[in-house]
């Protein structure tokens, strides 16, 4: 058996998956384990999770595959630095990052000391995973894959086409032009400050009116390609300056990406403490109408180029669902695959299938399809019991009543009974979801 460890380290979302001759056995982020939202520095906890799960440990593990390349794009990345004036500070930050990514043995000697190592490690640049996280892994033969994100590998998006096991990349967005970096500091501007707040300028969206939409024409512009552009007048993170993306004590953190400008254009930004009010709202709606025109347009000449009916999305801007929902009646694919685990953590997945299928033989034929999300840790009844038992004093301290019912028509109907009260439930069932993109 031939065994494939991939790897989300040191990026927001750590994760690891294991894949066992080309078939996914576990995949599962780390702040499942750490209870941190977003945890992003080397995924140990998950590392050991996925060994258990198939019951074998690291020294088992050939191949274990980072979806990080530091090596992608690196003259594109010199020109720029060159180029731009970027400040100092921010190249002495991504050297920093770039060196704790690659010593993967370096790492499993430190985090996991009781297991060894002695397999390949491979890197596999940003957008390529998150494109075979969705292509290689989806019902489809032949489809146009689409990665849309904020940054990694120094571009924000990529296109091609997959075919059988091969995915061949014919288009690039490059740092400093982002939707994802659009889109957050969006979310930053109307008052959501954190890490992964995006999907509340989704749901806020529907509320107000695209009132700033012919504004918002002149932040992202749209090409004839399918690329986009940004006008970074009105953006902060293009010099590096304080909206540097960095991972700190595990937590990801962005500074402000938006400029005085982009208040000059659409107002002043919501303060996070003050009221939510139609103005918020409206530029909400605008920023997910701007983004939905740019995703289209990209969906739009990539089906002109390659003429396939199968589309496959992944990057974080594919957890942008209310934009997936209207591919089908926005753009002439007839079939979508988007990968459930769109953002980085999913990255491990595309990593680890693109290095089975690079191996060759048995590798280079596709033969599993991720058709649901749960890949994490599961618990048996007497784990459950054991916790309850462990944890006993704190659900004595909090009031709470605890009740087993074996028969399970007894457990819906009360359940049920208890729902049409108006009462909030909780169910834990089965195995956990690998990933939780809010
Ligand atoms: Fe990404």
């Amino acid at each position: 058996m031939t065994y494939v460890l991939g790897l989300n380290a040191y990026h927001a979302d750590a994760a690891a998956c294991l894949v066992r001759d080309g078939i996914l056995v576990a995949a599962v982020e780390e702040e499942r384990f750490r209870r941190i939202k977003h945890w992003g520095g080397f995924p140990s906890e998950a590392i050991r999770y996925c060994l258990a799960e198939a019951g074998i440990s690291l020294a088992d593990v050939e191949h274990v595959a980072v979806n990080s390349d530091n090596r992608a794009n690196r003259w594109r990345k010199l020109g720029y630095v060159l180029t731009s004036g970027v400040s100092p500070g921010y190249v002495l930050n991504r050297l920093r990052q770039r060196g704790d990514r690659a010593d993967i043995a370096g790492n499993f000697k430190e985090h996991l000391p009781e297991q060894a190592f002695s397999g390949i490690v491979h890197a596999v640049e940003h957008h390529l995973c998150h494109l075979a996280s969705a292509f290689l892994v989806s019902p489809y033969d032949k489809a146009v894959a689409i990665s849309v994100d904020g940054f990694g590998d120094f571009s924000s998006a990529a296109w091609g086409l997959g075919e059988a096991s091969s995915l061949a990349v014919d288009g690039r967005v490059y740092f400093p032009h982002s939707l994802g970096v659009f889109y957050e500091a969006m979310t930053q501007f109307i008052g959501f400050p954190h890490y992964g707040d995006e999907y509340k300028v989704m749901g806020l969206a529907p509320y107000g009116e695209p009132r700033f939409v012919d504004l918002m024409k002149q932040i992202v512009q749209l090409n004839g390609d399918g690329s986009f552009a940004l006008d970074l007048r009105y953006f902060r993170h293009a010099p590096g300056q304080s909206a540097i993306y960095q991972v700190k004590d595990g937590l990801p953190h962005v500074g402000q990406l938006w400029s005085d400008a982009l208040a000059g254009l659409l107002g002043p930004a919501r303060d996070p403490a003050a009221p939510l009010e139609d103005r918020h709202r409206d530029i909400a709606r605008s920023a997910q109408a701007t983004y939905e025109n740019a995703f289209f347009n990209l969906l739009q000449a990539a089906h002109r180029r390659h003429g396939v009916d199968a589309l496959v999305l992944a990057g974080g801007c594919a957890y942008n669902s209310v934009a997936n929902g209207k591919v089908l009646e926005r753009s002439p694919f007839k079939k979508l695959y988007v990968q459930s685990a769109g953002g980085d953590a999913g990255g491990a997945i595309g990593a680890a299938f693109a290095t089975w299928h690079k191996l060759g033989g048995a590798a280079a034929q596709r033969h599993f399809v991720m058709d649901h999300a749960y890949w994490g840790p599961s618990a048996t009844p007497d784990q459950i019991a054991a916790a309850i038992v462990e944890r006993r004093a704190d659900f004595d301290a909090a009031g709470c009543t605890i009740e087993r019912i074996a028969d399970e028509a007894t457990l819906c109907r009360r359940t049920a009974q208890e729902i049409s009260l108006g009462k909030v439930i909780g169910w834990f069932q089965g195995r956990l979801e690998s990933t939780c993109p809010s």
